[in-house]
């Protein structure tokens, strides 16, 4: 099972590149995205976003694929494979951790909406006749002490059994049905929501920019935001990659993995806020948008009942291609490097991800008021994950990709299977290498400093 001849690989091209995409598209599209364009100036925050994730997302995720590709292996045996210092596994490892320690706290939130996936059909959002009866409503789930650890485990359960059936035939799989499924149900609930009268005035807020709202920090947020839902930094990419073969063209399905986060992301922008918007509702309600906001909208617009189960159906189904990969790559370094059976891998790792993920979903109830450095579990776990280890090993790959696996041995790998590329394009090339060498190190540091409270 653990040795190199006998390791999995993707069956087909569009299975990589909808199972990459399904890592990418998630919460942070879904759940993240509107809300945070909401509180950063609509369309400007978009432009600085798109910028950022072609500008730096693109060739990090490029370097991210190619390590895995070129070594075959998890995060910490890719740097092991690479170079001879103790340093670089390190950077791996860090990896793996908050692959773990995300996987945990975004369980939590996924538990929710497969929640709310129930209350949508038991047509409990029909009862409520105030955005305040929608909040209420969401409070007294979340303080439920067993209605939030259920839903994790429910939510972990079935993550596992994806990653437990294997890479083609679980992760693979998986992805061809789920990804077509997510489009479909997404489109149906933008139709809707540009179908009602009012429709406009949520367009209007997210195409048109306020260039006043924009300040240095908001590009910083951007890029944080790109990392995050590009899912770049801690070897997601990097382990999806090892399952490739040297015939595939890194940089073509980057781009398309890339593009997918993207166009969902707005796409979900869309839905939301002319829902939003068509139906009255405040547009800036920031995080609780989702639970807080929706299911009113739900109550208000003509065929809202179904529109609700297939919304939070979709949010379940985007979250759960992300949970996937978070397990992968844990189940992958412990199948590569500790020569452990796959499946024991993801039972005791889908477990312990399940017992970390109960103190995140205690923070909203009896561990409320538990706080470290102000921070409640989850917030600290979030934190902690998302802005401190993603960017750092984001910056730490781009710099080992541009300074010290050896631009030579990085060309010679990236052309396979890309040769037209090299042969007709070349200064493509050389553009990439300039945004890794430079580029991406730079800005990921500000946005790391930022995120330490440094400026
Ligand atoms: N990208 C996913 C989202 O947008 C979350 C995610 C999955 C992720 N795997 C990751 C984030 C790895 C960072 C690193 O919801």
């Amino acid at each position: 099972m653990a040795n190199s001849s006998q390791r999995e690989k993707w069956g087909s091209k569009i299975g990589f590149v909808l199972a990459a995409a399904g890592s990418a598209i998630g919460l942070g599209n879904i759940w993240k995205f509107p809300y945070v364009v909401g509180q950063n100036g609509g369309a400007a925050f978009i432009i600085i976003y798109i910028i950022c994730v072609f500008a730096i997302g693109l060739p990090v995720i490029i370097a991210e694929i190619l390590l895995g590709r070129t070594t075959q292996r998890n995060p910490v045996g890719a740097f092991k494979a690479l170079s001879n210092s103790k340093f670089w596994p390190y950077v791996g490892a860090m990896g793996v951790f908050a692959g773990f320690l995300i996987l945990s706290f975004y369980s939590v939130v996924a538990g929710w909406s497969v929640g709310y996936i129930y209350e949508s059909i038991a047509g409990v959002f029909s009862g409520f006749d105030s955005p305040n009866a929608a909040g209420n409503h969401f409070n007294q789930l979340t303080s439920n002490v067993y209605w939030g650890i259920g839903m994790l485990a429910i939510f972990i359960i079935i993550s596992m059994l994806f990653v437990y059936a294997g890479v083609q035939k679980g992760i693979e799989k998986g992805s061809k049905i789920l990804m077509p499924l997510l489009f479909i149900l997404l489109i149906i609930v933008m139709i809707r929501g540009l179908t009602l009268e009012g429709s406009n005035e949520g367009l209007n807020f997210l195409f048109k920019p306020d260039w006043s709202k924009v300040s240095a920090n908001t590009i910083l947020e951007a890029l944080g935001q790109a990392f995050f839902s590009l899912s770049l930094g801690m070897g997601a990419m990097l382990t999806y990659g090892s399952y490739m073969s040297k015939e595939d063209n890194i940089p073509k399905a980057s781009l398309e993995i890339v593009f997918l986060d993207t166009i969902i992301a707005i796409i979900a922008g869309v839905a939301i806020f002319t829902a939003v918007f068509g139906t009255g509702q405040n547009a800036g309600e920031g995080p609780g948008l989702i639970f807080h906001t929706l299911p009113i909208v739900f109550t208000k617009m003509p065929g809202g009942y179904f529109v609700g189960i297939i919304f939070f159906i979709l949010l379940t189904i985007a979250a759960l291609t992300s949970s996937i990969s978070l397990l992968e790559v844990v189940t992958a370094y412990f199948v590569d490097e500790k020569k452990w059976k796959r499946h024991n891998a993801v039972l005791v790792f889908g477990f312990l991800a399940f017992l970390v993920g109960i103190p995140s979903a205690l923070s909203f109830n009896l561990m409320q008021n538990s706080k470290i450095f102000g921070m409640n579990f989850f917030d600290m776990a979030n934190y902690l994950s998302s802005n401190v280890m993603l960017p750092l090993g984001g910056m730490l790959i781009a710099l080992f990709v541009g300074y010290v696996w050896g631009i030579d041995k990085v060309l010679t790998e990236l052309k396979y299977g890309s040769e037209k590329l090299f042969s007709k394009s070349r200064w493509i090339i050389s553009v990439w290498i300039i945004l890794v060498k430079y580029f991406a190190p730079v800005l990921i540091f500000l946005v790391l400093l930022q995120s330490l409270g440094i400026f």
